[in-house]
């Protein structure tokens, strides 16, 4: 090709070409490249590159220095360096931008002793692609935020949901409770009397017999003391003798069992008419240590923050006496043999009063704690616990228009969280 062709085409292209010698004097500049500068400027051939373009000047040297220093190409993507040169774009890309987004290749022009004498710069146009780019980076974040916002609605949701069927629950189940409490409170009353009854009556038989074989023994005919003799043989009376007193203590304790359940099923239902009064939490948790020192003293070390400042808030005294009870006797029989009980309670940031219990104990599983808050839901032995306990807890809770919250791990222990109002 022809070097006036040859130039004719480099002038056509539009790509900016500048050329620059060792002194970073300009000697050649296509017009895509002086035509396209912001600032209009004519006189380019013989101009200092670096004067002219003072503002990039230490940006611009360094690149011209590694392509004199290595004799590779060097190059700056508009992701780090949008606008090297100050040109117009081809596209705007916002309303106020009218800078051209630009690559830019600083290309080493070496002469005949292999050695560079020049640098090409090329300029090249991605205002397009950078737009669209920028364009889906911006979409990008909005979906991004989007997906957080809905991510977080719907954790909500699903706490929402959780609660609510929690309270559904417990409203059914209060009902129910509240029937069988009720059914079962009379007949285990009068069961219960009839066998303290029985237990007199069988007392008294059992020494009448026992005067009258006495008497029989040493007054009757030898063949009556021998009939007398099979029959207590035969009848197994010695035995029933015996087993008769046992059999009456152990029916006395199983309704003595069967009432504290009705009660406590009572206690969950029905919300009694007790007076509510300005209850001080601090006075109330420091009553309960006192009360079950003798359990806590082989079972845990205690850590109590409690502020100067009395907590008080409106609630049932003797409803909130017993829920701490049940959750700290819950604490204690989880932390086997030692552990740390901590409480604390204060005022939130909305002048609630939070009341936190935490124990070092076993700690609740995945599976169970859905279910500790169900009546008659126990992981004891048979006979060692009725399941009532936190139901309770959840009912003054829910009385007290309160919420509770806990978390817990396998082998590290629990945390029951409260919040209640500070009026009712
Ligand atoms: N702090 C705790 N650490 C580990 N498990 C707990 C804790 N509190 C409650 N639980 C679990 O929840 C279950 C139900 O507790 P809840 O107080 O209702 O009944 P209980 O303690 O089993 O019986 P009761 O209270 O009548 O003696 C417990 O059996 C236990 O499995
Ligand atoms: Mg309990």
């Amino acid at each position: 090709m022809e070097k006036a062709e040859f130039e004719r085409v480099i002038r056509q292209i539009p790509i900016g070409a500048c050329i620059i010698d060792v002194n970073c004097v300009i000697t050649f500049a296509n017009p895509a490249f002086s035509g396209g500068l912001t600032a209009r400027n004519d006189h380019l051939i013989g101009e200092n590159l670096l004067t002219v373009f003072s503002e990039q000047a230490r940006f611009l040297r360094r690149k011209i220095d590694s392509v004199f220093v290595l004799k590779n190409s060097s190059f700056s993507y508009w992701q780090q360096r949008p606008h090297v040169f100050p040109m117009r774009s081809t596209r705007p890309i916002t309303g106020d931008e009218s800078q051209m987004y630009q690559n830019v290749q600083f290309m080493p022009i070496t002469a005949c002793d292999g050695e560079v004498s020049h640098v090409c710069i090329v300029v090249t146009d991605v205002t397009a692609e950078a737009s669209y780019f920028m364009q889906q980076t911006d979409l990008k974040n909005e979906l991004e935020s989007e997906h957080q916002q809905l991510k977080k609605l719907h954790q909500e949701l699903k706490i929402a949901q959780r609660q609510m069927l929690q309270s559904e629950k417990m409203a059914s189940i209060g009902q129910l409770a509240a029937g069988v409490a009720h059914e079962i409170n009379n007949p285990i009353g009068f069961v219960r009397s009839n066998l303290e009854t029985l237990k007199d009556y069988s007392q008294k038989l059992m020494k009448t017999n026992e005067t009258q074989k006495k008497i029989i023994l040493k007054q009757a005919e030898p063949r009556f003391i021998a009939l007398l003799e099979d029959v207590y043989e035969k009848n197994g009376i010695a035995f029933i003798n015996e087993d008769l007193p046992e059999l009456l203590n152990e029916s006395l304790d199983g309704t003595e069992r069967v009432r504290k359940i009705v009660s406590g099923l009572r206690d969950f239902a029905i919300q009694d008419d007790e007076n509510w009064a300005e209850v001080n939490l601090c006075a109330e948790i420091d009553s309960a240590l006192v009360v079950l020192e003798n359990e806590i003293k082989y079972k845990a070390k205690t850590s109590v923050s409690l502020p100067d400042e009395a907590i008080t808030f409106w609630a049932k005294p003797s409803a909130i006496r017993q829920l701490l009870f049940n959750i700290i006797v819950n604490a204690l029989y989880a932390m086997q043999p030692m552990g740390l009980l901590s409480i604390s309670c204060a005022y939130n940031e909305s002048k609630d009063v939070l009341l936190t219990i935490t124990d070092t104990g076993s700690g609740i599983s995945p599976e169970d704690l859905v279910r500790i808050f169900d009546p008659f839901f126990t992981t004891k032995d048979i006979g060692q616990g009725t399941g009532l306990g936190l139901s309770e807890v959840y009912a003054t809770v829910q009385e007290h228009h309160g919420q509770v919250n806990v978390s817990s791990e396998l082998g590290k222990g629990s945390c029951f969280e409260f919040t209640f109002k500070k009026q009712k």
